[in-house]
């Protein structure tokens, strides 16, 4: 099936409305919108047919863990958690000969604002995580995985408790899965709801039982991850993909979406828009179809600016935004992310020194507090730009937020200061004119003076 198809066909589906709980389907992460999620259920849709096909219970002869990594490159699956890092990639990084223990972990700690759609994949269809990492871990020699799911939704840990359950008993988990030679331990841990603990080595910790901080690398995952052992560690949605792709071929999902940039991906739009929601469209969509589609701007307004990637992606103007597509290489041409896919639409009522500033608290809130550049820094962003929104601002604040950004910007542990500093940067990029004018009311003398 091609891109083309896979417009029409999600297009002939209907828009489903609703955040959290709906979700456009063309094929690939199956039906997210009701009580489907049980074992039967999966398995009437085709669940499971791929990790029989790996391990050679389908009647055929079964895949090598090079024919499965390989098959993954092909399909040009990038990661869902944020980075767009090639999986197969990561995958072949695996050290497959160590002797001790491995470890495959799935990161489902989903805190960055405006990103839904891992919670609902582990809500609304459990299995397709479960049989992912099955096969994850079969390609890459792995027999213990971990799924960390963010601490706020429990009701979604206990409904991945329970697929856990399901697949254990009917054999797709523990000792020999379907009579193979293959041993697989999957466990969900409850995580504690902090944005850092989605860094993958503050995960790590996290998982460890220590405090969420991330760790120095290198040494990467890889080589040193869980309890010091090579651990490869993949988003939910990437994982969700992987079922697909084995049972289509790498090169069916490439065609799914465009080169380097295989298949399909969900977007959770929100913000300024008619029908908010997780929208799964092929990657090179044009922005302007998944506007459409999510019922366009509300209330008739004119587009503003776009967040195309979760809170951390630079804003981009109506204008840049509208002559994009929803894939990686467009959105960074363009001088921002695809990120999570998180699209936050704003419309032409919105203040952006507002806006950055609510953006900016976040940050500064959910410092781990490990480095100094972000500790400080993000304390820093969020002063500067509540005075200017208070009417306080002065007339070097411009300066200092520049100055302050470019400070953190690459000199911290993990990106959470990026992640902090890029936004600020976006807005002022794009949206100098209103941080000045609102400096500029509250300097009424200087003002005149330059005058
Ligand atoms: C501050 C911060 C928070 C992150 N949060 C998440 C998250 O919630 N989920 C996620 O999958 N990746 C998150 N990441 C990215 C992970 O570190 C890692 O790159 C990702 O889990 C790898 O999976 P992927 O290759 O499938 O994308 C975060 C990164 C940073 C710096």
């Amino acid at each position: 099936m091609n891109a083309q198809q896979v417009i029409s066909q999600f297009a002939a589906t209907g828009v489903q409305t609703c955040f959290h709980d709906r979700h456009i389907n063309p094929q690939i992460y199956a039906d997210l919108n009701g009580s489907n999620w049980s074992l039967k259920d999966y398995e009437a849709r085709g669940g499971y047919a791929a990790l029989r096909k790996i391990l050679g219970q389908d009647g055929g002869a079964g895949l090598t863990q090079d024919e499965v990594i390989a098959t993954v490159k092909e399909s040009a699956l990038r990661g869902r958690g944020g980075a767009g890092f090639p999986t197969g990639l990561k995958w072949s990084f695996m050290p497959r000969q160590f002797p001790g223990q491995k470890y495959l972990v799935c990161n489902s700690d989903e805190g960055e604002p405006g990103t839904c759609k891992d919670r609902d994949i582990l809500m609304y269809n459990p299995h397709i995580v479960i049989e992912g990492m099955a096969i994850a871990a079969f390609a890459m020699g792995i027999t213990v995985g971990y799924n960390y799911i963010h601490g706020e939704i429990f009701e979604v840990y206990e409904r991945f408790e329970a697929a856990l359950e399901e697949a254990r008993a009917a054999g797709y988990l523990g000792p020999n899965i379907m009579g193979s030679n293959f041993s697989f331990q999957l466990h969900a841990f409850h995580g504690f709801g902090a944005y850092i603990c989605g860094e993958e080595t503050a995960l790590l910790e996290s998982l460890e039982g220590k405090k969420g901080q991330p760790r120095f690398k290198p040494p990467f995952p890889a080589s040193f991850g869980l309890y010091g052992k090579p651990t490869t560690i993949n988003n939910t949605e990437t994982f969700a993909a992987v079922p697909w792709i084995i049972r289509n071929g790498g090169l069916a999902y490439l065609e799914c979406g465009k080169p380097n940039n295989g298949g399909t991906k969900i977007f959770s739009v929100s913000g300024d828009v008619e029908r908010p929601g997780n929208y799964e469209i092929p990657l090179g969509t044009p922005f302007a179809k998944l506007l459409e589609l999510a019922g366009g701007v509300r209330g008739g307004k004119a587009l503003k600016a776009v967040i195309p990637g979760g809170s951390s992606s630079p804003v981009l103007p109506a204008n840049v935004i509208m002559d994009c597509t929803m894939d990686y290489d467009s959105i960074a041409k363009a001088g921002s992310m695809l990120g999570s896919g998180a699209v936050i639409v704003m419309d032409e009522t919105r203040d952006m020194v507002t806006s950055l500033k609510r953006l900016s608290y976040f940050y500064m809130h959910e410092s781990c507090g490990q480095c100094t550049p972000c500790r400080e820094g993000t304390g820093w962003l969020w002063r500067v730009v509540e005075r200017i929104d208070h009417g306080q601002g002065r007339l070097e604040d411009m300066k200092l937020l520049d100055n302050v950004a470019e400070n953190i910007m690459g000199r911290t542990i993990c990106a959470l200061g990026d992640a902090a500093a890029m936004p600020v940067r976006g807005m002022i990029k794009h949206f100098r004119h209103e941080f000045e004018a609102k400096i500029a009311a509250a300097n009424p003398s200087a003002a005149t003076a330059q005058a």
